[in-house]
């Protein structure tokens, strides 16, 4: 049998702890180096398993020769940068979503991992459901024929405790990249078009918006949030398919913490929704019954797998810039009020 994969893993905080027992569950994997420019939180991390290796730097932690693969953990303005710093150092790499902050840092990404020839993953965790897996099966098949409508969300009616208490990166234009469009819509933007087969892009028409939460920034002695907190996109394909994308951390609207994805195909219609997990219909309302998948359950499982070759890469880098040039796309329109025009590269596998 293969060696056991070596991670390291940059941002302990959040994300970063769910990676972390993730890896340790794994067989294959075993985590060699923790990096994180807070003190604290690297000594947690240590105490937590006792012989790797910690870094207050991460470039120190991605010169390190015992580290084959990273995963990256850290606010989104760190993603390319971190990224290609550790591509350039010979590391495989699996960087959180969004990819970046925009369209051309990942760009440069992708040139990198050209370069290097290492694996480049986004951890589109959705897509490691196995509900996801079964739906993304069936649709292949041609269950329900062509999907040419389609409505995607992931809607927070009211942010409770969870807006503020995040890292205030996430209010940060500069930092952040965007708002929950760019924070929550990109996973249900990657699931649908997943299950699309990745349509190329014609045209998106979109607005964003930031009405509600600075009134309660204020009341609550914050800062002033900078980026958008809800946004609506309509998508056209050139395959005459469209999609609507929805995405809020604020928005006065019934129910909290929705998300939704309903794909509607000239054989029938499926959804998938955090509550409902997920269900395909033919054009009568019958059941159609999910082929049975097996595959990855995380996004660290699956970049493990990748690299030893056990599983194909998704989403791949084409994919994930994709999503990002959709979203460049959202607030160019947002911004401008007009449709905008373009032509994603071709992203299906
Ligand atoms: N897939 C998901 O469902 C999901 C959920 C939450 C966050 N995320 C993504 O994960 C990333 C991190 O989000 P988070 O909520 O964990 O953020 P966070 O602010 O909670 O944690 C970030 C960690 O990175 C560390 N850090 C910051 N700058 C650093 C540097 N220069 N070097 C080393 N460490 C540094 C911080 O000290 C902190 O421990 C973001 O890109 C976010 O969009 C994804």
């Amino acid at each position: 049998m293969a060696e056991k994969v070596r991670l390291g893993v940059v941002g302990l905080r959040n994300i970063g702890q769910g990676h972390v027992a993730s890896a340790q569950k794994l067989p294959d994997a075993e985590i060699v180096a923790f990096a994180d420019s807070d003190p604290n939180r690297l000594r947690d991390a240590c105490a937590k398993s006792g012989s790797a290796r910690t870094f207050a730097n991460a470039q120190q932690l991605f010169e390190d020769k015992d580290v084959e693969a990273v995963v990256l953990a850290v606010p989104n303005h760190l993603h390319a940068s971190m990224a290609i710093a550790a591509l350039n150092a010979g590391k495989h790499v699996l960087v959180e979503k969004p990819m970046s902050r925009n369209a051309a840092e990942a760009r440069d990404m992708l040139a990198a991992r050209d370069r290097s020839g290492k694996v480049l993953m986004v951890g589109m965790n959705q897509r490691f459901r196995p509900e996801h897996h079964a739906l993304r099966e069936l649709i292949r098949n041609g269950e329900l024929g062509d999907i040419y409508y389609g409505r995607t969300r992931w809607c927070m009616q009211r942010p409770g405790e969870g807006l503020w208490t995040r890292g205030d990166w996430f209010l940060s234009a500069e930092k952040s990249g965007g708002g929950a469009v760019l924070d929550m819509g990109v996973h249900r933007l990657d699931l649908a078009l997943h299950l699309m087969g990745f349509p190329r892009v014609k045209s998106v028409n979109a607005a964003t918006f930031c009405r509600l939460a600075n009134i309660e920034m204020a009341q609550r002695g914050k800062g002033v949030m900078h980026v958008d907190e809800a946004g609506v996109a309509l998508i056209h394909f050139t395959n005459d398919a469209a999609l609507i994308l929805e995405a809020s951390y604020y928005l006065n609207a019934p129910r909290h913490n929705e998300q939704y994805t309903l794909l509607c195909g000239t054989k029938g219609y499926a959804e998938a929704a955090k509550q409902v997990c997920a269900f395909a219909v033919d054009k009568d309302e019958r059941a159609l019954a999910l082929p049975p998948v097996t595959g990855a359950s995380s996004c660290v499982e699956h970049f493990v797998r990748v690299i030893r070759g056990e599983e194909k890469l998704s989403p791949t880098g084409e994919q994930a810039l994709a999503s990002m040039d959709i979203l460049d796309a959202i607030f160019e329109s947002a911004r401008t009020g007009q449709t905008v025009q373009l032509e994603t590269a071709e992203a299906c596998t």
